[in-house]
């Protein structure tokens, strides 16, 4: 009954771009990409809650996490000569994964602060963005500042950098959720009143569901790259795929693959 009920809200609220509501880690055999003569297999770890970089979408009548991060994935497999699998976990589960070496490698545009560099080794960053507040539009005047956002309930992802943002801010109550999805939900149910996620999120969220804006408010945080994810001391991935993002970066790959993600996300 409760599961139909989030189930129909899902539905409801966005369609697609909600898809995977219901928090199951899930799995997905990747696309294959390039010659697998050996036979080789590389894992990528994400939390495909994220548009454009990764999320669910039907294609061809198929669930499928797509989004420009993925694509970045499937060309480091392509160089490497391997399949990739997606696997599609919390966020906040990723790092241990990859320190276990379940996934072999973590793109779900993540930040690579002080504390995950002890815990992992980081590519160099392949792209960045900013900060952005998302509020129901009915509340957009009342955030016009950071001072304004004082003692406001906030719903974060858990693990992320926006759970440092949000406890800089005095007062702040902070629910903390696995997945945007379901904060999405909460703030249009009016359980939270804010959250914090990167602008190019909060822009393809808004986009899909009806009622929810940026505030003008803009959080600062110091570091604003994405990087991937390997396990602590292997050089030997790490250096396979900065030659991957150095490529794509000289052929402006990365631009056209975040175009075309974005455009994805838009669609219904
Ligand atoms: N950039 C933020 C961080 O590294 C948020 C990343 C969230 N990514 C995701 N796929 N949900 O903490």
């Amino acid at each position: 009954m409760k599961k139909w009920g989030i189930l129909t809200l899902c539905l409801v609220l966005a369609g697609s771009l909600l898809a995977g509501c219901g928090n199951k880690p899930s799995e997905q055999a990747g696309d294959t990409t390039g010659s697998t003569s050996e036979g080789k297999t590389i894992v990528l770890g994400t939390s495909a809650d994220f548009p454009p970089y990764e999320f669910h979408k039907m294609v061809d009548g198929k669930d499928q996490i797509v989004g420009f991060d993925i694509e970045i994935a499937k060309q480091i497999a392509a160089d490497m000569g391997a399949k990739l699998e997606v696997k599609d976990m919390d966020f906040k589960a990723l790092l241990g994964e990859l320190s276990t070496g379940r996934v072999d490698f973590v793109i779900s545009g993540m930040t690579p602060d002080e504390t995950r560099r002890k815990q992992v080794d980081f590519s160099n960053n392949y792209y960045k963005a900013q900060q952005a507040v998302v509020v129901r539009e009915a509340d957009k005047d009342k955030y016009k500042t950071m001072d304004s956002l004082k003692g406001v309930s906030f719903g974060i992802q858990t693990g992320s950098i926006q759970e440092d943002i949000a406890k800089s801010i005095p007062g702040a109550k902070i629910t903390g959720l696995g997945k945007i999805n379901d904060i999405i939900m909460q703030l249009n149910s009016g359980r939270v009143d804010a959250s914090i996620m990167e602008k190019p999120v909060a822009e393809a969220f808004i986009k899909n569901v009806k009622g929810l804006t940026i505030a003008e408010a803009v959080p600062e945080y110091q570091e604003d790259g994405y990087a991937i994810g390997v396990k602590k001391g292997n050089k030997e991935l790490v250096d396979q795929i900065n030659k991957t993002l150095d490529r794509l970066k000289s052929e402006n790959k990365i631009d056209q693959f975040v175009s075309e993600a974005s455009d994805l996300a838009a669609q219904k």
